[in-house]
């Protein structure tokens, strides 16, 4: 319950940035809060014209003000602009759908997502990391290889997350699919960050493209939900589990389109963000050689075997090792909401019909919360050092009603690769820094190059 009298509260001031300088942060969607919020303060407003002919975008990276947004006034922070686009191009599906509809869809998926459950689904990640080791064996891992870690970890994810998702060896499919959700995403954040657009009803060239890449995934999703339907002993426990989840309150099960929906949206939320997740940790280990060998130690108590989604709870220093990657490159670097009515954060009113934006990115390097901000410090993330801070400081998955669904998942996923990629090689950095570009989550700007060896010595020949 949301006491403050908000109308009492000061307008959230104006950031007093010029205009081109303005335009320059908010292009510069990653590191642009940073920029803002050094010059403007932890809640600031960016109006670049009248109300009426733009709405003011106002951007939180103080924990204060990220738990008023997603927490206490999150019925009152609706979806903006970005997921209307995607709702627009793929339709409803979990993370597009307005407050009110969202809610039977959740309570319907939710118990999909548990930390307990997605261990049912969640172990293909180490299968598709042991796969990769065994291709850079066949290359010549033996006598040291220079690799493309984007490549690399894309092609890991999109293995894993096809066989999780949608229960399906990619294979050579794998590519397309990572095409057709290249061009379906980038459209739809293209024309959400652009401020003027088409109509959405003339037929662009690009806008063609969009449909018939969403209409390619969505054709392969419902392949799957069939396939399930006709053989409930296939091996898709996160298909079946859709086609069985009933809203715990109504009884209403989804219906097929809304299933492949939101199949679709797990594959896009999924998959870039867990390939940047992968790529930086593994460049930053390559750049800490003693993390490396801290991680390595604790992944050799479990034994030379493939790891399961149960080793998980015994990986701690490898979880710290992806909590810290996730603060310095976090795959969503800002998330964003329209006011529905006028909200007091971090102590300012907030104007109806603003744009609030999240600056995930921001508050994870603000130097007035984390010591020396830009290091790497996995050890940040201890249970003792985690104890004492805000919730809001740390956010890569958002956070309140409408956090990542798939955060769990997410989470065991990346700690079983990193953990066994690490098992296997000695990655080093090549380059001393990792290129991004922000088409609308952070992607690596590959190629990423390390060089990996094998990490135990070759067995003496008899
Ligand atoms: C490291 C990996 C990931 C990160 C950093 C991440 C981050 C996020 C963030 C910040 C949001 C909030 C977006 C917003 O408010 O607009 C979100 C939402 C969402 N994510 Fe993830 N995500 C990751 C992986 C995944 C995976 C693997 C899946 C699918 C299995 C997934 C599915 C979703 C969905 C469906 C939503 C919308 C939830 C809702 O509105 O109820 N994400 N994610």
């Amino acid at each position: 319950m949301v006491t403050t009298d908000t109308q009492a509260l000061p307008l959230v001031p104006r950031n007093p940035l010029s205009l081109r300088q303005l335009l320059a942060a908010t292009r510069e969607f990653h590191t642009g809060g940073e920029v803002l919020s050094a010059a403007g303060g932890p809640v600031t407003r960016i109006q670049f014209g009248p109300a009426w002919l733009m709405p003011p975008i106002v951007l939180v990276t103080s924990p204060e003000g990220i738990g008023d947004l997603l927490a206490r006034n999150h019925v009152f922070g609706e979806r903006c602009i970005v997921h209307d686009e995607v709702r627009h191009l793929a339709g409803d599906s979990l993370w597009v759908l307005p407050n009110e509809r969202w809610v039977p869809r959740k309570r319907a998926l939710q118990p999909v997502f548990t930390q307990h459950n997605v261990r049912r689904f969640g172990g293909h990640m180490s299968r598709a990391a042991r796969a990769l080791v065994d291709d850079w064996r066949a290359a010549g891992l033996q006598t040291g290889l220079d690799v493309d870690l984007d490549l690399a970890c894309r092609r890991v994810t999109m293995q894993s997350l096809g066989r999780s998702i949608l229960g399906l060896d990619l294979n050579e499919r794998g590519d397309e699919i990572a095409r057709s959700m290249h061009v379906a995403s980038s459209y739809a954040a293209d024309r959400a960050l652009r401020p003027a657009r088409t109509p959405r009803w003339l037929p662009t060239p690009r806008r063609r493209r969009a449909r018939a890449a969403v209409a390619t995934m969505l054709a392969v999703a419902d392949e799957m939900l069939q396939a399930c339907r006709a053989d409930p002993t296939r091996d898709a426990p996160l298909v079946h589990a859709l086609a069985a989840a009933t809203d715990p309150e109504t009884g209403e099960r989804l219906s097929d389109r809304d299933i492949c929906n939101d199949l679709l949206i797990f594959m896009l939320a999924g998959h870039d963000t867990t390939a940047t997740a992968l790529t930086h940790a593994l460049w930053q280990l390559g750049r800490h050689p003693d993390v490396q060998d801290r991680l390595a130690a604790e992944v050799a108590e479990l034994g030379d075997r493939e790891l399961t989604p149960d080793d998980v709870p015994r990986l701690r220093y490898t979880r710290q090792v992806l909590d810290e990657s996730l603060r310095l490159c976090p795959p969503a670097a800002g998330v964003g909401r329209l006011a529905v009515r006028d909200l007091a954060i971090g102590g300012y009113r907030v104007r109806a019909g603003s744009i609030v934006a999240v600056g995930i990115q921001a508050v994870h390097r603000d130097p007035a919360l984390w010591r020396d901000p830009l290091a790497f410090d996995p050890d940040r993330f201890a249970a003792d050092a985690s104890a004492t801070r805000s919730r809001w400081q740390f956010v890569p998955f958002a956070g309140g009603p409408r956090s990542c669904i798939g955060e769990h998942f997410a989470l065991l996923e990346t700690t079983l690769a990193l953990a066994t990629i690490v098992a296997a090689t000695r990655i080093e950095a090549r380059s001393d820094d990792f290129p991004v570009e922000v088409p609308y989550t952070t992607v690596a700007k590959g190629p990423i190059p390390v060089h990996v060896r094998p990490r135990t010595p070759p067995t003496p020949c008899s």
